[in-house]
């Protein structure tokens, strides 16, 4: 693991983004694994500003994205393929066929993640994928105890989870959806690259046993240890138990 310790996390978008953009100057037409939550939301952000200003040519790329909630469309605001529309997809312009999600709505969830894990291989697989991290240590959706050879499937959330992503369903942990669709942690490490993005003290504990600690399934960051190519975005409050 490389890992990159940085003043703030204005620093954290701006280098993760270079990454990003070095990657798909390499091959314009990359697929990238991309991930949501408020961490990736700045980064989205300065993806799209150098894109608008003619830095950066996005609009080869194709995608695969972690995870979706089981039971929202996609037209659902609280939905990560809403927010992917909304914070990256619509300003580079990429299509919903080349961005793609799991799809949580469908009928038969579990279905719907097989045939997800063979879209993914049938496209070449990852060349760079994106990670935050929980508060408790999950990527993607894997949840403490998460196999480490885990496949797309469908998961169940953990309170922990219900509680830190309570703030898009109106604040209340009951609203948000208790399962969900996630690539598991065997397709992850299956990425030719990973660059795992952490900001913010609350994720310094997951961060550093992810580091640091030992190569356990109670603390799914730390499967990346195992990955001969993984990059650590850090700020100070995210590497301060380091
Ligand atoms: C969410 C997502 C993860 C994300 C993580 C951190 O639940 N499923 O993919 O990395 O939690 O989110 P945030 O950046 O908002 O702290």
């Amino acid at each position: 693991m490389k890992i990159v310790i940085l003043p703030d996390a204005r620093a954290v978008s701006c280098a993760v983004a270079d990454i990003i953009v070095q990657e798909v100057r390499r091959n314009p037409q990359a697929v990238l694994g991309l991930a949501t939550g408020r961490t990736m939301e700045a980064i989205y952000a300065e993806l799209c500003a150098r894109h608008k200003g003619g830095i950066a040519e996005l609009s080869n790329i194709s995608s695969f994205n972690l995870d979706e909630y089981v039971g929202l469309s996609e037209e659902d605001p609280r939905s990560y393929h809403y927010y992917m529309r909304e914070n990256l997809f619509s300003t580079i312009g990429i299509e919903a066929n080349k961005g793609r999600l799991p799809k949580g709505a469908a009928h038969d969830p579990e279905q719907a993640a097989a045939e997800y894990d063979v879209a993914l291989a049938a496209s070449g697989g990852v060349d760079m994928q994106l990670l935050g991290i929980g508060e408790n240590g999950h990527i993607g959706f894997n949840e403490p105890l998460s196999g480490l050879s885990t496949r797309t499937r469908v998961v169940a959330l953990a309170k922990a989870t219900l509680e830190q992503n309570a703030k898009m369903f109106g604040g209340d942990y009951n609203n948000v959806p208790k399962q969900a669709i996630t690539m598991g942690i065997g397709t992850i490490l299956e990425a030719r690259s990973i660059l795992l993005v952490a900001t913010g003290s609350a994720k310094a504990r997951a961060v550093a046993q992810s580091v640091e600690g030992a190569l356990s399934a109670s603390m799914p960051g730390s499967a990346l240890q195992l990955h001969a190519k993984c990059i650590v975005v850090l700020d100070q409050g995210a590497a301060s138990e380091l």
